[in-house]
C-alpha cells in the first residue's frame, strides 16, 4: 500500500500524470494508483485514460499487485462532462470518421485492458460513487473491495452513449445478461448490499475499514507463490472462453509448467 516508505513511481510520475488526475507509488511488489481529482470527484479525461495506459506500460518488474483507489469522497464520477462541451476534450473523435473513432476509443481502452495481465493481480478499492467510466474501471480489475457507501451506476445510456471502456463483458459475466440490461438501460444506482449480492464486489466493509481490508487482501495475495498466482490467473480468465476439453488441456499445460518450476532438474 502507499505509505511513507513507498518508493516513488518510475519515470511517468511527472507533471503530466498529475495533470491527468493520477498519482502512483510503488512499494516493493505493490503499486497503488490513485485517481486524484477529488474536487471533481475524480472525473476522468482522455489524459487520465492515456495516463493509466502509460502506468501499465511502466510497471516495474516485480510488481505483483496493483491497487486502484480514489482520493476524496468518491472512487470516480466517470468521464469529465466538461469534455462534451469542448473543455479538455481536444482530439475528441465525433464518429464522423469511423476508422479514426475506432482507433481513438481503442487507445483509451488501453487504459483499462492492462489490468487483466496475468503477471499482476488488480484490486479496485471502491468507495462513494463509481459512475460510468469509473464503474468500468472497477470492473476491469480482478477483485473489487467496496466500502458500504459505494454507489455503482452505468450512466452512459442515459447520456446517449454506450459503455465502451471494456466494462460490458465483465458486467455480463458477473451479473448475467438480464441484470446487465436492467442496470445499463435504467442507469440506476447499485448500493453496497446489492453489489455484494450480485458479485460486483467480492468484499464489502464499513467505509473506515476499506484501507485495512485492502491491505489484508494484498498481504494474502502476496503470500501465494508468484508463479502459481500468474498461472492460476491466466487459467481462470481462460475458463469462460474455453470448452471443458480446452480448459482441461490448459490446466495440464499450466501444471506442467508449475511442476517443472518446482521439481524440475
Ligand atoms: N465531470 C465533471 N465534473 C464533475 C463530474 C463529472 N463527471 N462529477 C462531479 N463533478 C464536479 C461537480 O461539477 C462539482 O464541481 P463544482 O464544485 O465546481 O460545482 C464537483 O465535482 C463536486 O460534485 P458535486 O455534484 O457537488 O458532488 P456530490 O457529491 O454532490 O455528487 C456526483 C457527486 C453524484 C458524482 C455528481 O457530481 C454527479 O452526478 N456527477 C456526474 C456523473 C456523471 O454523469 N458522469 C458521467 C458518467 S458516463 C461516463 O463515464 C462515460
Amino acid at each position: 500500500m502507499a505509505d511513507a516508505n513507498a518508493g516513488a513511481a518510475p519515470e511517468t510520475a511527472g507533471g503530466e500524470l498529475a495533470e491527468a488526475g493520477l498519482r502512483w507509488e510503488v512499494d516493493g511488489a505493490v503499486a497503488t494508483v490513485t485517481l486524484n481529482r477529488p474536487e471533481r470527484r475524480n472525473a476522468m479525461t482522455f489524459a487520465t485514460w492515456r495516463g493509466l495506459a502509460e502506468i501499465g506500460r511502466s510497471l516495474p518488474e516485480g510488481v505483483r499487485v496493483v491497487v486502484l483507489r480514489g482520493a476524496g469522497p468518491s472512487f470516480s464520477a466517470g468521464i469529465d462532462l466538461s469534455m462534451f462541451s469542448g473543455e479538455g476534450g481536444e482530439g475528441f473523435a465525433d464518429g464522423s470518421d469511423a476508422a479514426a473513432t475506432d482507433r481513438f476509443i481503442a487507445e483509451l481502452q488501453e487504459g483499462y485492458t492492462w489490468l487483466r495481465r496475468p503477471d499482476i493481480v488488480t484490486v479496485a478499492a471502491v468507495h462513494g460513487h463509481a459512475i460510468g467510466g469509473g464503474f468500468q474501471l472497477a470492473l476491469a480489475c480482478d477483485i473489487r473491495v467496496a466500502a458500504d457507501d459505494v454507489k455503482f451506476c452505468m450512466k452512459e445510456p442515459a447520456l446517449g452513449l454506450v459503455p465502451d471502456l471494456t466494462g460490458t463483458k465483465p458486467l455480463v459475466e458477473i451479473v448475467g445478461i438480464g441484470r446487465a440490461l436492467e442496470l445499463c438501460l435504467t442507469a440506476r444506482t447499485v448500493h453496497a448490499e446489492e453489489a455484494a449480492r450480485l458479485g460486483l464486489a467480492e468484499i464489502v466493509v464499513p467505509r473506515d475499514g476499506l484501507d485495512a481490508a485492502v491491505e489484508e487482501l494484498v498481504a494474502s495475495l502476496l503470500a501465494v507463490n508468484p508463479g502459481a498466482a500468474v498461472a492460476t490467473k491466466r487459467l481462470l480468465w481462460e475458463a469462460a472462453e474455453n470448452t471443458l476439453e480446452e480448459q482441461c488441456a490448459a490446466e495440464r499445460r499450466e501444471q506442467t509448467g508449475r511442476l517443472r518450476d518446482l521439481f524440475g532438474k
